[in-house]
């Protein structure tokens, strides 16, 4: 039986930010949203996340989880902050403290602290500059004694090497008794977590110690330097995790994943891509510079080119997308189908080898197969009021600069010329158009600047 504290209840001064420290975002998501989903792996009994400063701002972005929120006020330290989570949690098994401004704690180092035996366990590090961190003290039979924080240390002790992170499991019952014996005479007046480890020495507890498999997994956020140096050093282990999966990426250093992104084979991504959410990319995709794509699927053989964004679509096989090409939320491409530059498709379908090649809007559209979409069309789909869709059945030729005035349906086969503007249905195999007639003025002049 497993029970989860995450303390989040740090006011985070030094981000000098309105928003609480833990709901800053790393990878796209809350810091404390990563320690949530962490937890949530570890199938805990109970997940108590202890907050304070930001009024309900974290209770409330994270409502989504089954998780209890308990406020911490005053702030009198980690003991203190664990204390308030007391209450709803059961004496049996044990319970695991985690913290909401440490993201990239990962599941297979909790797992091996889980499997690290009965009595207390500590997550440690040896770090070459231990300082700030609580120093992990041991007897000459190497068992740990206790935790002393810096500014309580003695000068051999701030010689430690091996730190506190923070992180303990601690069999519940046990927890309960030592955290209420906490006392508040330190150099910092704090009810300090970290003395419930001089406790269990004392009574004989055994107090293991496990390292994490990679340092970045313990490192706190305190200010906006240390977030864009854990998530330049995310991205990179994002970026090695592709590449050992045989992507292949311009620059491992050049790319973005917020969320999660999983490819097929032979898949190629170009530099400063943005990949957010849930995104496939199928065998063979290629994705083009800049391109930003949120919770999508490219399907195999697929040419994304540069500059383009792609939200909440669908696109299949072999099409061509882009350059600078906009597939807004409802989207959804059938095989080869091809969208070129400055062309916005949104809550549309395309069937196979059709095109729309250059700047057009295609919104609230069925389009058949084999569709040619000339440049500068524009479905007319709102009229001020509600939104109306366009029909356009396979094989349909639409001239370029052509403005659909929705509902309307272009029958199959049909051509629609050049310019119109359409505003009632156009029959199938027909050719229609909307415009005035050609005509040439015999004899006119241009006008001719006035001589001064
Ligand atoms: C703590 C440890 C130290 C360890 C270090 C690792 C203690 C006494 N010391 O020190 O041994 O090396 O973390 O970073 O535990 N928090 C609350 N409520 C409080 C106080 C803190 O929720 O009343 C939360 C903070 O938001 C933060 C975390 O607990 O996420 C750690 O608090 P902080 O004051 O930063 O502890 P350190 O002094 O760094
Ligand atoms: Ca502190």
């Amino acid at each position: 039986m497993l029970n989860i504290v995450i303390l989040a209840a740090g006011k985070g001064t030094r981000m000098y930010s309105e928003k609480p420290k833990v709901l800053h975002a790393l990878a796209g998501k809350p810091l404390v949203q990563h320690v949530l989903d962490c937890a949530t792996t570890l199938n805990p009994q109970q997940i108590c996340v202890v907050y304070g400063h930001g009024g309900e701002a974290v209770p409330k972005a994270m409502q989504q989880y089954e998780a209890k929120f308990v406020i911490q006020a005053p702030q009198l330290g980690t003991g203190h902050a664990v204390q308030q989570a007391m209450p709803h949690l059961s004496d049996e098994g044990n319970t695991l403290v985690l913290y909401g401004d440490v993201p990239l704690i990962q599941h297979s180092t909790l797992h091996q602290m889980q499997q690290a035996g009965a009595g207390l366990v500590l997550l440690t590090v040896n770090l070459s500059n231990p300082g700030g961190y609580g120093r992990i003290v041991r007897n000459e039979q190497g068992d740990v004694l206790s935790i002393v924080e810096e500014k309580d240390a003695t000068p051999e002790q701030r010689e430690i090497n091996e730190v506190n992170t923070g992180i303990l499991i601690a069999p519940t019952k046990m927890l309960r008794g030592w955290l209420s014996k906490l006392q508040n005479k330190n150099s910092q007046g704090e009810y300090y977590l970290t003395d419930i480890v001089g406790m269990a020495a004392q009574q004989c507890v055994s107090v293991h110690t496990v390292q994490p498999a990679h340092e970045w997994e313990i490192h706190g956020i305190n200010n906006k330097a240390q977030l864009a140096v854990l998530e330049r050093t995310w991205q990179l282990v994002e970026a090695g995790r592709l590449l050992v999966h045989g992507v292949t990426l311009a620059d491992p250093a050049r790319i973005d994943v917020r969320g999660r992104l999983s490819c097929g084979r032979d898949v190629e991504i170009d530099v400063g891509c943005i990949f957010e959410g849930n995104v496939d990319l199928g065998d063979n995709v290629r994705v083009g510079a800049y391109s930003v794509i949120k919770n999508s699927s490219i399907a195999a053989g697929t040419d994304i080119a540069p500059y383009s964004h792609i939200d909440s679509s669908e696109v299949g096989a072999y099409c061509h997308i882009g350059p600078y090409a906009r597939l807004r939320p409802g989207t959804k491409l059938h095989d080869e189908v091809h969208i070129g530059n400055f062309v916005e498709v949104k809550n549309s379908e395309i069937a196979e080898n059709s095109k729309a090649n250059h700047l057009s809007y295609i919104g609230d559209s069925t389009v058949g197969s084999r569709v040619n979409i000339g440049a500068g069309t524009i479905t007319c789909n709102y009229d001020g009021a509600n939104k109306h869709r366009t029909i356009i059945e396979d094989d349909v030729f639409i001239g370029s600069d052509t403005q659909l005035v929705a509902p309307v349906t272009v029958g199959k086969g049909a051509t629609i010329g050049a310019g119109s503007t359409i505003t009632r249905d156009a029959p199938a195999g027909e050719l229609t158009l909307s415009r005035s007639k050609q005509m040439a003025i015999k004899g006119w002049k241009r006008p001719m600047k006035e001589k001064k």
